[in-house]
């Protein structure tokens, strides 16, 4: 994307596209609704609502802001304009610290997204037809006992990233993302109706908005703030890599609000799929990790057109799983690519490679190395809690400082495009509110 720093997305619409395909994916489904089973439900999904409000909002805009103000690549981006107000260039770090998080993330999902893929091919050949919930079970323990499964698929999936990356294809699939996106949306909504056929729908939404506050601590707090970077791929550098291809026309307000409202009615709809599944076949909301493999084919194996259903759901997901793992892989692509002036293609399979070894230790937690954990954490566990709850929340923060108290009041009016009032509630917000709000979830759950 570097050699492109000048050139500008066609349309709004297009960078619409190109930021969801981003934000849109396993983080919603997959990770959402296992972490709100795990975590008690509503009380998290309170607290998640309101970190994508309060911080999340602020450092999308954050980081768009730093790539259209710097037109260059993060790292790059944050030394100029680091420089250009008289500031220290080690800003940059903040750069680097979301290019090693992207590196970290798509080694585990990786390994989900080899699920999704997995998934994909059990429902053509009709493995979940007629499942009941310990049939469902059982497959989802079978695929995570073995290895070699694990390893065939999670390989798979790093092959389609490679390929796609080197290929520099990645415009193409954006065009793909705008018939995706309506597509999954409704999937979901068909969910959504056979979890209120089932009975179990009021129970569900109970569960999700009725909030039990006794569930909330410090490590639900920070589990939330966590999912809400995550899942709208902030503190990666992704977003900023994004704005430097934006148009100085485009309102980032709106667009971070479109954005938003997209990547959250999808999480929440996956959780009023989700649960009254479990409520229904009396499975256990705190599954974990493999809560969406135990409920969905559950349902897809006992409706009627399930089969196909379940084809195009898991189609779709593993879709959804690519355009955001190609997002992830592109930062580190391009850094090696400046850094060691190799060819893309070379740096892509370089580092692919790096991120697929990364990903067999992670999926080898599963089974032969369970037991192996550095503090109290197996491999997979580890990857996934350093990055979401330290490295993104810790960049996004970098990010949203930088902004806030760095850049001049006139870049920021230039860039937000608001009236006086407006920027001063903007810096109230940038300044204190988000950062502060970092901070104490921090405090919060490291204690
Ligand atoms: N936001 C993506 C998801 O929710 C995951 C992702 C994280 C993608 C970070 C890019 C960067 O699945």
């Amino acid at each position: 994307m570097a050699k492109l720093a000048h050139a500008q997305w066609s349309s709004r619409m297009t960078f619409v596209l190109a930021a969801a395909g981003s934000a849109v994916g396993l983080g919603n489904i997959w990770r959402f609704s296992y972490l709100v089973g795990d975590s008690g439900g509503a009380a998290f999904v309170l607290v998640y609502l309101a970190c994508v409000a309060l911080v999340g909002m602020p450092v999308l805009v954050a980081e768009w802001m730093i790539g259209r103000r710097g037109q260059k690549n993060p790292i790059n981006s944050m030394v100029d304009l680091a420089r250009q107000h008289g500031k220290s260039p080690a800003w940059a770090l903040v750069g680097a610290s979301g290019v090693l998080a992207a590196f970290l993330i798509l080694s585990f999902y990786s390994v989900i997204g080899g699920w999704s893929l997995n998934y994909t091919l059990g429902s053509v050949i009709g493995t979940f037809s007629g499942q009941d919930a310990d049939g469902v079970s059982e497959l989802f323990g079978g695929m995570l006992g073995d290895p070699t499964t694990l390893l065939l698929w999670h390989s798979a999936f790093m092959l389609l990233v490679i390929g796609i990356v080197a290929r520099g294809v990645t415009k193409g699939l954006e065009s793909a993302a705008r018939s995706m996106m309506p597509a999954l949306i409704i999937l979901l909504l068909i969910l959504v109706g056979y979890g209120v056929a089932s009975g179990h729908f009021g129970e569900a939404l109970a569960f999700m908005f009725q909030p039990d506050w006794s569930a909330l601590n410090g490590g639900v707090v920070l589990a939330a703030m966590g999912q809400a970077f995550f899942t709208l791929s902030l503190g990666m550098g992704i977003m900023m890599a994004y704005g430097s291809y934006l148009g100085e026309d485009v309102n980032l307000l709106s667009t971070a609000r479109t954005v938003i409202i997209l990547d959250t009615a999808i999480a929440l709809l996956a959780g009023l799929a989700i649960f009254p599944i479990v409520f229904a076949n009396g499975l256990s909301a705190g599954e974990g990790p493999g809560l969406i493999f135990v409920t969905l084919p559950l349902a897809f194996g006992n409706m009627t057109g399930g089969t196909l259903l379940g084809l195009m759901f898991f189609l779709l997901l593993t879709f959804a799983a690519l355009t955001s793992a190609i997002s992830l892989l592109e930062p580190v692509v391009e850094m090696m690519e400046e850094r060691t002036s190799m060819p893309r293609v070379t740096a892509t399979v370089v580092s692919g490679i790096t991120v697929w070894l990364l990903g067999v230790a992670a999926l080898l937690s599963f089974n032969v190395w369970a037991d192996f954990t550095i503090v109290g954490l197996n491999i997979f566990d580890l990857l996934d809690t350093f990055t979401s709850k330290i490295l993104l929340p810790l960049t996004g923060l970098g990010a949203i400082v930088f902004v806030a108290w760095c850049l001049k009041r006139e870049s920021v009016e230039a860039e937000l495009g608001l009236s006086a009032t407006g920027v001063s509630v903007w810096n109230v917000i940038a300044r204190f509110v988000a950062p502060i709000g970092v901070v104490a979830v921090f405090v919060a759950g490291l204690i």
